[in-house]
């Protein structure tokens, strides 16, 4: 008998959301984080959820606070010099995305997580994965100076793309792909009303511009910057002026600028790694793909992973049923795929690259224009923006 059923790696969306969705159904846990829980939950990542993963928080009892502050939005625009067109998501695809920071998302399940008994080991250092090709793996780490170990079922590594999951299955089973973007997004969080009640999406020929929010009261902001950029450079008075220019003179007038609570650069990278499971070790969320932010499908993605993996635990232990273990890694990456595509496409049509030549530039005016002008242009983005159901 193994000390649990399942270990997972990592207190990130994907690993909280499996461990929510393993214990509604009683199958038994721990998670293994390497920060601290403070580090965990003030970390600023993005914020709008497709209606699929509020489903699921709703599945595990952790949507009220999203429900009372999260802020539906049913549409969203597509600026550039050519002007504006407005994605009108609900009425298209009858489905709207909740703005709610994964932060909040985070706080919310780690906490309905130890209220429920739930044992998540913060500060866990140097965890190393045993035996993951043999039916009884194990985990090992470091706390306090302490060697700690125990033995599971199976290991859920929901550790990012740093993490120590993808590392262990060895490289001869791993396929990864990969495409690296010349750009980063520099972004700031400040408590001034977002200058739209919608997020903007600009192509600018300075770079790509996004307005997005938190609250009716906290605004968040991204411009493109290249590789090379350093957060230092940038004043909150440079990033306000480059940002104001980029949306251009109508959008700006409604931004209201103050003093930055958070700014940093993330650099832009698509890439997957296939299969998402060796043996007795499953791959979820970041460990197994990384989508640029374009779309906001990062989050997303991870609680669909964490779906589907639960599902198959569950499909396991309720009948001793493999065929959904074994097939996991297909269903999961047929899904992500999907929103590596989109979340591609979209970077592709909205940041200007150094290889945007005049050419180039107009395939991006003609097709902002027969987006303008074509409902089915429209209703492509919008399905792929609210989310591609759960197969
Ligand atoms: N041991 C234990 N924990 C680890 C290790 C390790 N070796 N390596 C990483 N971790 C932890 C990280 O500290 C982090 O808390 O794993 C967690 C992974 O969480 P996320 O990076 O948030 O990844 P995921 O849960 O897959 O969520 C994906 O997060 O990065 C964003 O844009 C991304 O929105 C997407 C979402
Ligand atoms: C964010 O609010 O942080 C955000 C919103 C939409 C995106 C990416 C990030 O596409």
């Amino acid at each position: 008998m193994s000390d649990y059923r399942v270990a997972i790696i990592g207190a990130g969306p994907a690993g909280l959301l499996l461990s929510q969705l393993l214990h509604v159904a009683g199958i038994d846990f721990v998670i293994l984080e390497r920060r601290t829980r403070e580090y965990v939950e003030s970390r600023i990542r993005a914020g709008v959820l497709e209606g699929t993963t509020v489903g699921l928080l709703d599945r595990v009892g952790v949507a009220d606070r999203l429900h009372a502050e999260g802020l539906p939005h049913g549409g969203f625009a597509l600026a550039s010099e050519e002007g504006v067109v407005r994605i009108d998501v609900a009425g298209l695809t009858g489905r709207s995305v909740t703005v709610y920071g994964q932060t909040e998302v985070t706080r919310d399940l780690i906490e309905a997580c130890i209220a429920r008994g739930g044992r998540i080991e913060f500060a866990a250092e140097d965890v190393a994965l045993h035996d993951i090709d043999s039916a009884s793996p194990s985990v090992s780490w470091r706390q306090d100076g302490v060697e700690r170990h125990l033995s599971c079922d199976f290991i859920a590594a929901c550790d990012g793309y740093h993490g120590v999951g993808r590392a262990t299955m060895p490289p001869a089973v791993l396929r990864t792909f990969e495409r690296e973007y010349p750009f980063g997004w520099l972004g700031v969080l400040a408590d001034v009303p977002p200058c739209d009640h919608e997020l903007i999406y600009a192509n600018h020929e300075r770079g790509f511009a996004l307005a997005s929010m938190r609250s009716p009261t906290r605004s968040r902001y991204y411009v493109q910057v290249p590789s090379s950029e350093r957060v230092e450079n940038w004043s909150d008075e440079r990033f306000w002026d480059e940002l104001a220019l980029r949306l251009g003179p109508d959008l700006a007038r409604g931004l209201v600028r103050g003093p930055s609570i958070e700014k940093s650069i993330a650099p832009l990278r698509s890439f997957v790694a296939e299969p998402m499971r060796h043996g007795r070790l499953f791959l979820a969320g970041d460990a197994a793909h990384i989508v640029p932010p374009t779309g906001a499908k990062g989050l997303n993605l991870a609680a669909s992973d964490a779906a589907m993996l639960a599902d198959a635990l569950i499909a396991f232990y309720a009948r001793g049923d493999t065929a959904a273990l074994e097939g996991y890694s297909a269903r999961a990456l047929a899904r992500i795929w999907k929103a590596e595509r989109f979340s591609w496409w979209f970077t592709g049509l909205m940041h200007r690259f150094p290889e945007t030549d005049a050419f180039a530039r107009r395939m991006q005016v003609a097709e902002l224009a027969y987006i303008r002008g074509s409902a089915a242009a429209q209703m492509s983005i919008a399905e792929n923006y609210v989310g591609l159901p759960l197969e």
